[in-house]
């Protein structure tokens, strides 16, 4: 059984899971993703695994409150369990030894970002990291991500918490001001990790984004997750999430993930009223 051992509300929406998983704990990597089911009929979506402790035998999910499922994980406490927590998914990412690392990540792209710096810091990187919401409010994990950043630069839409602006203006101004990076990582919505890979790949570096195409199974079977990637073809689920940003197909991505909207919201309204969790029968 798959128990959440602890919760916590990140900000509004938003909710950072302990649960237990040994299995999964014991061989996760960087870059790896689980799918869960909350209850039986339920879908599969994906998660990243935000962290993990083989000793204690858990890991961490951080979850945006976005539709049915996620929603419905919103409302669980501790001591409810998940029906199932299948993983570890994806190829680990690939961590090469470098100095400099600057990590742009927006939203609860902060999640999928946090072990990926974990396993550059073990390398001995220099990190620099700039943390992007649309306020203030919004910001998650700013401890963690402060614990294995040298430098944090946050930027907000309103300008509530550290410069006004996008990320991208922030990673402009230092790279124009000569700051120096051999490796970036951008995560967050797609728009996000595209118009940085603009930038990255102006000044020549190199960059990991990670795909949040839709899934199906998580598994390589159904297709729905594929992206292409320097003229071919991958699966997100097998050969991702993360993957060269400066070969991603963003339009495609953006196209593919906007392709369930219209039934999303459906059943987001119905599970709400009228559903098949609907408990007051007056639809
Ligand atoms: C590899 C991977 C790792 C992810 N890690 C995290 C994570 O750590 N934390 C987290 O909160 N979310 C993560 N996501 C996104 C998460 O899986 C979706 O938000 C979730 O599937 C939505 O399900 P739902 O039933 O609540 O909403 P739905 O009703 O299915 O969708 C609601 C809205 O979310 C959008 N959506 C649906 N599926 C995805 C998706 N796969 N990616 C992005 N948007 C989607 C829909 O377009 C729609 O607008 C990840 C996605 C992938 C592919
Ligand atoms: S989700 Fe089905 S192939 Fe990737």
């Amino acid at each position: 059984m798959f128990t959440i051992v602890e919760k916590e509300l990140l900000a509004p929406g938003i909710h950072k899971l302990q649960v237990q998983a040994p299995l999964v704990a014991a061989k996760a990597k960087a870059g790896n993703f689980v799918m869960v089911r909350v209850h039986a009929g339920g879908e599969r979506v994906p998660f990243t695994i935000a962290g993990h402790d083989p000793k204690r035998g858990t890991i961490t999910l951080v979850v945006q409150e976005a539709g049915k499922s996620t929603k419905a994980i919103g409302m669980l406490s501790v001591g409810d369990v998940l029906l199932d927590v299948v993983g570890p998914l994806g190829t680990a990412t690939p961590i090469e030894p470098v100095q400099r690392l600057v990590a742009v990540c927006g939203g609860i792209g902060v999640a999928p970002t946090l072990p990926l710096l974990r396993a550059f810091r073990d390398k001995g990187t220099q990190i620099l990291t700039i943390m992007g919401a649309r306020t203030r409010d919004l910001f998650i994990l700013r401890e963690e991500v402060e614990s294995v950043s040298h430098e944090v630069i946050y930027v907000t839409d309103d300008g509530s918490s550290g410069a006004k602006g996008l990320v991208t203006d922030a990673l402009t101004e230092l790279l124009e001001e000569g700051r120096k990076f051999d490796q970036a990582v951008a995560i967050g919505p797609a728009r996000m990790m595209q118009a940085t890979c603009k930038v990255t790949e102006y000044y020549g570096i190199p960059t990991i984004v990670s795909l949040n195409a839709i899934m199906v199974d998580g598994t390589g079977m159904c297709g729905a997750c594929r992206v292409t990637v320097g003229g071919e073809t991958k699966f997100t689920c097998v050969e991702g999430p993360d993957f060269d940003g400066h070969k991603v197909d963003f339009e495609e991505l953006i196209l593919r993930q906007a392709f369930y909207r219209e039934e999303e919201s459906r059943i987001t309204v119905e599970s709400q009223h009228g559903g098949e969790d609907c408990q007051c029968h007056s639809s």
